[in-house]
């Protein structure tokens, strides 16, 4: 099978729901995808969205398990098998969505925002960064549509809202393979 069928039918046969919210994983990533699309991104940006939690799935799935020592953090295992087949702009801000939660949550509003799973990963990722971190994060390449992504993906948990379906995003899937 090839990847992007792989992606569609992990997205369909989904049924977990998101860490503590209402919503699935799949109806999560898809709900980011599309406020991607309504804030008028680039299509690396609405993919990378749409495939920021891949890395849930993998660890679902553990024959897809690519590196056990990346065991646990999902950012580094869905960017370390999306990489393989995806440009640099659509898995480098998947990489950096946690790591710009923690840059974000500096800002106390932002923080009180988050839903309180939201908080408790929080500090399991290793909580907020300091003004170190903070400044070489900024430096790097993807700082920015990080930062777009994970707003996308904090509001994505909104119940009773109509789904596009994950075939609606094939071809914007395969725009973006290498
Ligand atoms: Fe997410």
């Amino acid at each position: 099978m090839n990847v992007i069928n792989k992606i569609i039918s992990n997205f369909i046969n989904n049924k977990s729901l998101y860490m503590g919210e209402k919503v699935t994983m799949s109806e999560h990533m898809i709900q980011s995808a599309m406020l991607a699309e309504k804030a008028k991104s680039s299509n690396s940006l609405i993919c990378a969205s749409l495939l920021h939690d891949y890395g849930h799935f993998i660890l679902e799935n553990p024959d897809e398990l690519v590196e056990k020592k990346l065991d646990g953090k999902h950012e580094d295992i869905g960017y370390e098998y999306l990489k393989k087949f995806f440009k640099k702009e659509v898995v480098e801000p998947i990489k950096y969505h946690v790591l710009a939660k923690r840059y974000l949550a500096r800002n106390k509003r932002y923080y009180n925002f988050l839903s309180d799973s939201s908080k408790i990963s929080l500090k399991l990722q290793g909580g907020i960064l300091n003004n170190n971190e903070s400044k070489k994060f900024e430096k790097k390449k993807y700082f920015k549509n990080a930062i777009k992504l994970r707003k996308f993906d904090e509001s994505a948990k909104k119940i009773n809202i109509k789904i596009k379906s994950i075939n609606s995003y094939k071809n914007l899937l395969i725009s973006q393979l290498l």
